[in-house]
């Protein structure tokens, strides 16, 4: 019998999301010599290339102080393509023809001139869409972001209303607390509409993030448990197995809270718990987001003091070898009460999740290196297996965002033999297995949806400012509070005891991600 499915067959059932490719576009980057240039963003446009996923027709310019020609800008990027490339060896034929579209624009961000310049040198690619559709990737400090919109403004390059489209893409952290992020949000906005500006979080780059809507909303053998009637309680975890590394200074104004919870674990927790959206189009989706994160309780200082638990990591041991402490870290002060751990019990007070605790976790030099959201089920009622003494697993789904990305549906079945005994067992769908190693980097897909002007990936003004709203109430207890003993964790375990009594309060505990493969 012949078992193989035609493609027909195999895609039946598809719903293909191809659009046009995008058109022709010059890219701007301010602050190209920094990390994220040669680490992430020239990467992911070479893929894209490689991909044929960019416009017909493109210019990328790096907009930096020192003093370089094009060709030196290449042959640097070149160099750290080696290294940063998600696939090896770097192609050559796909580098050069990508290596013609990149220039050099050298000046300093607060120098008018130079602005002068930059648009003459656009204005040299053409009168057309290389000079008039702008993409502008704010690669430098948010202090600096007000002052570069201004001169690109000035200079010509950016309207409101005009010829082409301009748009702007910035990275977090928008602000440090809701009064910065608001402020912030006022001089992206000041020559620009909100439609124009690109908020990146680039935890909505990654597939799975993605696909938690999919998951939601195609099936309806999910949807129909997804509420306060079946389910239990739901864990979010985001664990690190790295500690800070060298960037201690940054991570002393941030903290786990602002580096982490603002952003991406709010960003999953909406997608998780959001209602179905009236269409795919970015404002339903976003305004559903916004619902949800508007419908989080908010939190009194007391709820703080129940609810929420920080921790800093101490020296422990990860992979077998000997890590410092947080306060030993470079430049971390030596008395610092930065959390480097934070989980946090929210309720969502709607009608879907009124009493349904979502748990929130995340730190640094912790076991492992996983982002797995876990949804547990009402357990059964305590008659027939149980009964009979049977300890009952209650039945969970859990969302590997990564690694080794996928979802399983753990429930209980027989154990084999002439005894009633039950264990749970599990099913699972392994992206890799189905799809093979498809693991696009999260830029890639999030500059392409920034060219293409497709805002559902990228966090609106209000989403950004409710989630510092939630963190705010949380750092406003914490001020001044020197951490106790009982927020340290040696680095290499699950963070503070006091994370485990959080749940213990309504009879739960944590689940450890699943090394499924
Ligand atoms: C960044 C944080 O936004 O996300 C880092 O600043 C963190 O501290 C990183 O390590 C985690 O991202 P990922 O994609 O590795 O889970």
């Amino acid at each position: 019998m012949n078992t193989s499915i035609s493609l027909e067959e195999a895609t039946a059932g598809n719903i293909s999301a191809e659009r046009k490719p995008p058109g022709p576009c010059s890219i701007v980057i301010f602050g190209a010599s920094g990390d994220l240039t040669a680490r992430k963003l020239i990467p992911a446009f070479y893929h894209l290339c490689k991909d044929k996923l960019m416009p017909p027709s493109f210019r990328v310019v790096g907009f930096a102080r020192r003093e370089k020609t094009d060709d030196e800008w290449r042959y640097e990027l070149r160099a750290a393509l080696n290294q940063f490339s998600r696939t090896k060896p770097v192609d050559e034929k796909v580098w050069k023809e990508f290596a013609m579209n990149l220039f050099y624009c050298r000046g300093d961000l607060t120098d008018a001139a130079a602005y002068k310049k930059l648009e003459e040198m656009l204005t040299s690619f053409g009168s057309g869409p290389l000079r008039e559709n702008l993409l502008f990737y704010l690669a430098t400090q948010p202090s600096q972001f007000g002052t570069v919109i201004e001169q690109i403004h000035r200079a010509g390059l950016l309207h409101k209303e005009g010829a082409g489209w301009q748009r702007i893409v910035v990275e977090k952290p928008f602000g440090h607390d809701l009064a910065s992020a608001q402020a912030l949000n006022r001089e992206l906005t000041r020559y620009a509409y909100e439609q124009q500006v690109c908020r990146i979080d680039h935890y909505l780059g990654k597939e799975t993030v993605q696909n938690i809507l999919m998951f939601r909303f195609s099936n309806s053998v999910f949807e129909r448990l997804w509420n306060r009637n079946l389910i239990d309680h739901v864990q979010i975890t985001v664990s690190e197995k790295i500690g800070v590394g060298d960037r201690g200074g940054y991570y002393e104004e941030a903290g786990a809270l602002r580096d982490m919870v603002q952003n991406h674990m709010l960003q999953v927790l909406s997608l998780i718990a959001m209602e179905p959206p009236v269409s795919l189009a970015a404002e339903s989706v976003r305004d559903e987001k916004v619902k949800l994160l508007k419908s989080i309780r908010p939190l009194t200082p007391e709820d703080v003091a129940k609810q929420v638990v920080r921790g800093q990591y101490f020296a422990g041991t990860i992979n077998g070898k000997p890590v410092p402490g947080y306060r030993q870290e470079q430049k971390v002060k030596p008395d610092s009460n930065v959390e480097t751990y934070a989980a946090l019990k929210l309720l969502i007070d709607n009608w879907r999740w009124s009493g349904v605790p979502f748990y929130l976790r995340t730190g640094k030099y912790l076991p492992m290196s996983a982002s797995e959201v876990r949804v547990q089920f009402r357990p059964v009622p305590n008659v027939l297996f149980a009964a009979r003494g049977n300890k009952l697993d209650p039945n969970a789904i859990a969302l590997r965002l990564q690694p080794n990305e996928g979802i399983y549906l753990r429930f209980n079945g027989k154990v084999p033999g002439i005894s009633l005994g039950v264990r749970p067992v599990r099913m699972h769908f392994s992206y890799d297995a189905e799809f093979g190693a498809y693991t696009p980097e999260a830029y890639e897909r999030l500059l392409l949806e920034a060219i293409a002007g497709d805002a559902t990936l990228f966090i609106r003004r209000d989403e950004v400012e409710i989630a510092w709203q939630i963190v705010d109430s949380i750092r406003a207890s914490w001020n001044s509070k020197p951490l106790t003993n009982r927020e340290f964790y040696a680095a290499g375990t699950w963070g503070p005891v006091a994370s485990d009594d959080l749940l213990a309060q309504s009879g739960h505990a944590w689940h450890e991600p699943q090394m499924v493969k």
